[in-house]
């Protein structure tokens, strides 16, 4: 592994230099195991531990199959899949793995009594299986996470339609949370030169998940003038919705917990700024009933904000807590948009507010290939700005996932891999010079 750190540290690698390294036998990777799925049995979902989970452990190199790569990883972040993956809810991912072991033989690689999970990577390309011609060793990159087969029609259209649609590292094997991730060859982008490689690594899942929701029209087709209802607009989504609906012409009202994330909202050039915690937001009386005053203060809150305008989009993804609000304060004919239920999947809304004000609920899950490679390529223009506020090792990333579960954290948590230090990697200065106070607007001070 040190002549591959040598060889990604060194300034004039070339192709061949990568091509002649020796892939090692093994790896140092953060798993889940899967005979303690059911250790936190009995626990309530705030109480189970991801530090108690998580190993970094020495794994074996999986073989490398046709159309894949093997990367160096130099970083990877912590999504909230890490979070479920490792408190093993709603279900344990081994589930995921064995369904995909059926598939094939080499889909049967991925079903192991561990699980390397990540979903996000920046690092270096050390081999490529037949038939990747795109990519050859030694090319700089980041990765989303769409694995798919797209061996049937409904994938080729949008590639999120494919019926053996996967997140990596969630629902298939050897994520980006490790030293060495395989991935399938058009999971590969470029990564942005200006960025170090935390930096690179940390929008990937959640940039791309927001530029689907809330840009795409396979998504809300945000426009020009829209008014945004950003739900956790600090957070890992929210901080990427919150820059598109600025730099698309919308409006974001962004909502937070905390004044310290009302600021870091500020500081991206939000104006329209709700601190639930403060304003006491409750929405359910209790465990079965909601409260239709709550939603109806939260919509008065709206227009003050926004003179007397309702938000034409919800960006929803904290689910049963706030998703009859979300109906409630969307304007006639305006739209809610969902990729997550934080808080429960078993939403509650009134339907007459839906039907009868023609809004529509739509479902959104990560991006297709083209929608990941044009989020990457918003990052990679400095257009959108990652939102990385701390780096932990990859020893320490159980307690990354903890401050994620606990809600403790801003934007996005980053996880050195195989770089050395913070700061790695950059290959455009003067570019990174003109972006630099965006570049660490939510950087712990
Ligand atoms: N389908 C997909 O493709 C996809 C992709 C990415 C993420 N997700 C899911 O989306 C969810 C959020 O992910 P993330 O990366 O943005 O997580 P995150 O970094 O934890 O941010 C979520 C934010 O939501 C707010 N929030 C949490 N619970 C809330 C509640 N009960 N009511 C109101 N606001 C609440 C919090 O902000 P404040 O405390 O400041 O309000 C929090 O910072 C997770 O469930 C994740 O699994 C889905």
């Amino acid at each position: 592994m040190n002549q591959i750190l040598d060889a990604i540290l060194a300034p004039d690698s070339t192709p061949e230099d990568f091509a002649a390294l020796t892939v090692p036998d093994s790896y140092r990777a953060v798993t889940v195991h899967k005979d303690e799925a059911g250790m936190f049995e009995g626990l309530s979902t705030r109480e189970k531990d991801p530090r108690k989970s998580l190993h970094v452990e020495e794994v074996p190199v999986p073989e490398l199959g046709p159309g894949e790569a093997l990367v160096a990883v130099m970083a990877s972040s912590v999504n909230y899949n890490s979070v479920w993956t490792s408190i093993f809810e709603p279900l344990p991912t081994f589930g995921f793995l064995e369904r995909y072991g059926k598939l094939s033989p080499l889909a049967k690689r991925h079903d192991l009594p561990y699980h390397v999970i990540g979903s996000d990577l920046a690092g270096v390309v050390l081999r490529t299986g037949p038939g990747v011609n795109a990519w050859k060793p030694g090319d700089e990159v980041v990765a989303h996470c769409l694995s798919v087969e797209l061996e049937s029609a409904d994938g080729h259209d949008d590639t999120m339609l494919d019926p053996e649609q996967r997140i990596w590292g969630f629902e298939t094997n050897f994520g980006g949370l490790a030293e060495i991730a395989l991935v399938k060859s058009n999971q590969l982008m470029p990564k942005p030169r200006h960025l170090s490689w935390e930096e690179a690594a940390a929008p990937g899942l959640v940039n791309s998940t927001a530029y689907r929701q809330l840009v795409s029209r396979n998504g809300a087709g945000m426009k020009q003038g829209d008014n945004v209802l950003i739900w956790g607009a600090s957070g890992g989504l929210g901080s990427y919705a919150t820059q598109f609906a600025l730099a698309g012409g919308a409006n974001p009202i962004c909502v937070v917990s905390s004044d310290k994330k009302a600021e870091i909202c500020r500081r991206m050039g939000a104006e329209a700024i709700i601190d639930r915690s403060a304003e006491g937001y409750k929405f359910w009386k209790d465990e079965h009933e909601q409260d239709p005053r709550e939603w109806k203060r939260l919509g008065k809150r709206i227009r003050e904000l926004t003179g007397g305008e309702d938000v034409d989009i919800v960006f929803e993804h904290p689910g049963r807590e706030t998703f009859g609000a979300s109906v409630y304060v969307t304007r006639k004919g305006g739209t809610v948009v969902t990729c997550a239920s934080t808080s429960g999947y078993k939403h509650e809304y009134d339907n007459r507010y839906l039907w009868m004000s023609l809004k529509r609920i739509v479902g959104s899950h990560f991006a297709n290939y083209r929608e990941a490679w044009e989020a990457n390529r918003l990052i990679a223009k400095g257009k959108i700005h990652p939102t990385l506020s701390k780096t932990y090792r990859l020893e320490d990333t159980g307690q990354a996932a903890y401050d994620v579960h606990r809600n403790l954290h801003q934007g996005k948590v980053g996880v050195l891999c195989l770089a050395p230090e913070e700061g790695m990697g950059v290959r455009d200065e003067e570019m990174r010079a003109k972006h630099i106070d965006a570049i660490n607007r939510f950087r712990n001070e």
